[in-house]
């Protein structure tokens, strides 16, 4: 059997501070402490992430994160054997301060340090479902990737390999419930409000009929786009102002938008399955949260394609967190040389972060 390895994971990519440690050996993964310290009060009053503001506070929260993290894990620095962070895409400010404060630990502590691509973290969430349920991730896998920045149709024909086969041509998905959300005055970040709506209106909103675009839905590639989508939105309830005081019509604006995005997303996933015959399907991102998606991929996948595995984040991985980050960076370890391990001593002399960061 293998020595266990302990990861010290970190993410500051946007507005959550978080903070893990992971246990791993080849066949398992074990969670020791996932600590996420959310800023999203912070923001809402500004109805979106303002990234100066997110920086100051990762600088504020990273050292009592850092120390409830270790205290949960009843572990200690000198006990890690590897660091890794967030160094790319997301918020340069952001990314920053997280990038900096592990080069520092690394330094301090002699320890070795890797940067992870965030959307690589979110993919990896499912390893750590595929570890609980037993059921094993095979290649080729598809994910669903659906976040607050990206969306897109990644083909994974084994671990670290990614092959981007379709992504947004414009807003992510989760970037299209936010915006409707603010033009439905629900708050900020609204995606969590406009699936709770719409599901809940199932059976209400009824009176109200409204039709949304299902964009490209028949484009002929594994593309998407959806920033017609949120101004169809607009101009419906520019049609009808004096509904925007309606419960039941905001729920049936919710519910319709729900069923349009989900509609495309599975469409398209659909798709890409016949064309690149996958054996498993990962959702991923900040919006696998959304039990409308999650259901219905499901079911599709049972009627129309039995024999492949279909693998969902469990809900406290689907936002933003380190674990996941942790679970990217096992694998990336497990599949460095001995000499390649050796260079990521020195990383905290040159690892930077990235704004527009590539998954490669
Ligand atoms: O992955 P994530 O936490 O951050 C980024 O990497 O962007 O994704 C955040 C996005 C936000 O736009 C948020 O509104 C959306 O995920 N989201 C949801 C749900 N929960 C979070 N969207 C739809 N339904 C949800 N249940
Ligand atoms: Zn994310």
């Amino acid at each position: 059997m293998s020595t266990p390895l302990n990861i010290l994971a970190i993410e500051t990519s946007c507005d959550e501070t978080s903070v893990a440690v992971l246990r791993s050996d080849q066949n398992s993964l074990q969670i020791l402490s996932n600590i996420v310290s959310s800023q999203v009060k912070l923001h809402a009053q500004w109805g979106g992430v303002v990234p100066n503001l997110a920086a100051r506070e990762h600088v504020k929260n990273l050292p009592t994160v850092l120390g409830q993290t270790l205290e949960q894990a009843k572990i200690n620095l000198e006990k890690i054997d590897l660091i890794a962070v967030v160094n790319g895409p997301g918020l340069i400010p952001a990314l920053m301060i997280g990038t900096n404060f592990a080069k520092t630990l690394s330094y301090r502590h002699q320890k070795p340090l890797i940067g992870i691509h965030h959307i690589e973290g979110h993919i990896y969430a499912n390893w750590i479902s595929q570890s609980i349920s037993g059921e094993k991730i095979k290649f080729p896998a598809l994910s669903l990737v659906v976040s607050g920045g990206h969306t897109q149709l990644v083909l994974m024909r084994d671990h670290l390999k990614y092959e981007i086969v379709g992504q947004t041509l414009d807003d992510a998905v989760g970037e299209a419930f936010d915006k409707v959300a603010r033009i439905l005055n629900l708050g900020y970040p609204g995606g969590p409000e406009v699936s709770r709506r719409g599901t809940y209106s199932v059976g209400r909103g009824a009176n109200f009929e409204i039709s949304l675009p299902r964009p490209m839905l028949n484009s002929g590639n594994f593309d998407f786009s959806f920033s017609g989508l949120k101004t169809a939105v607009l101009y419906e309830t520019q049609k009808h102002p004096d509904k925007l005081k309606d419960e039941n019509y905001i729920n049936a604006v919710c519910r319709e938008f729900q069923e349009a995005v989900s509609e495309v997303l599975i469409k398209k996933t659909l798709k890409a399955i016949e064309q690149f015959q996958p054996q498993s399907i990962l959702l991923a991102g900040g919006v696998s949260a959304n039990s409308h998606l999650r259901e219905n991929l499901g079911k599709n996948l049972t009627e129309k394609f039995p024999g492949i595995n279909y693998f969902i984040p469990d809900l406290s991985l689907t936002g933003d967190n380190a674990a996941m980050i942790a679970v990217a960076a096992h694998f990336r370890w497990q599949k460095m040389s001995q000499a390649g391990k050796k260079t990521t001593q020195e990383n905290w002399r040159t690892l930077t972060a990235n704004a527009n960061l590539k998954m490669s």
